[in-house]
């Protein structure tokens, strides 16, 4: 499948622009914090339980609060049906979830506390755990749990020999490889970084800096977002 023509990608868009990104928050009653995120055509819903006594009972830390990150794709989300309940898939992105956001979390604030992140990926067009980790950071950041930063996420890939950022589902598909980013956007510290497929060097150097680029962007949408929710608060709404 031709993923470029005339330098254009399947959606229009140059190398380095990213997908539309809208974030909405508290959009959840009983969730300490929330997010409605939709990016392109993913439609992703976060969710933050917190703080409570940890359990099962022996995972608790009696030193910092213990953040669990569940990634759940619900069954409508892709073109296949998706089996409902866990895989290896949504255990690996869980994992990777749990770990960017519990460096970002001051858990030592909230020793033996479970803090319970959910994130349900209702449509799915490619480069879910960027949008998933994107929305839950803004999600926590909702519940007023103390950060020392919020975490920003994008993607980068190489599609018909070239290096764009953002890939969308034909082009994850038909395309060559796949890096996807998480960054601390103030501190620029890096909290996950992977690689599906090949690339060279010089390649990789390219996709890092377009996926960099591209979740400073989103960290732009994601503080206007939080923003926009204190206005609301403090104008009484
Ligand atoms: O979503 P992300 O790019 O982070 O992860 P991936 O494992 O590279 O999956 C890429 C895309 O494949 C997802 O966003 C879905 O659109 C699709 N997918 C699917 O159709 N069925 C699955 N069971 C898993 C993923």
């Amino acid at each position: 499948m031709k993923l470029l023509e005339n330098g254009k990608r399947l959606d229009g868009r140059a190398l380095d622009e990213i997908r539309d990104v809208k974030i909405e928050t508290g959009v959840l009653k009983r969730a300490a914090g929330s997010a409605y995120l939709e990016w392109g055509n993913n439609k992703v819903l976060a969710g933050v339980y917190y703080p409570r006594e940890m359990h099962p009972k022996f995972m608790r830390d009696p030193t910092k609060a213990v953040l669990r990150c569940t990634y759940n794709m619900a069954p409508f989300s892709v073109d296949d049906r998706k089996r409902p309940g866990p895989d290896r898939r949504s255990q690996e992105i869980s994992k990777i979830l749990s770990e960017a956001l519990s460096s970002v979390v001051l858990l030592e604030d909230y020793p033996d506390a479970g803090i319970d992140v959910s994130v349900e990926i209702l449509q799915a067009d490619a480069g879910t755990r960027c949008a998933g980790l994107t929305a839950a950071a803004v999600a926590i950041a909702d519940a007023g749990i103390p950060m020392r930063d919020l975490v920003s996420s994008c993607a980068a890939g190489k599609i018909d020999g070239e290096i764009a950022v953002d890939l969308m589902k034909d082009e994850d598909n038909y395309g060559d490889s796949d890096v996807p980013l998480a960054i601390l956007p103030r501190k620029k510290e890096v909290v996950l970084l992977q690689m599906d497929g090949k690339m060279t060097k010089e390649e990789f150097k390219k996709a890092y800096k377009l996926a960099f680029d591209g979740a400073m962007k989103v960290y732009e949408v994601q503080k206007a977002a939080l923003l926009s929710s204190m206005d609301s608060v403090e104008g009484g709404e």
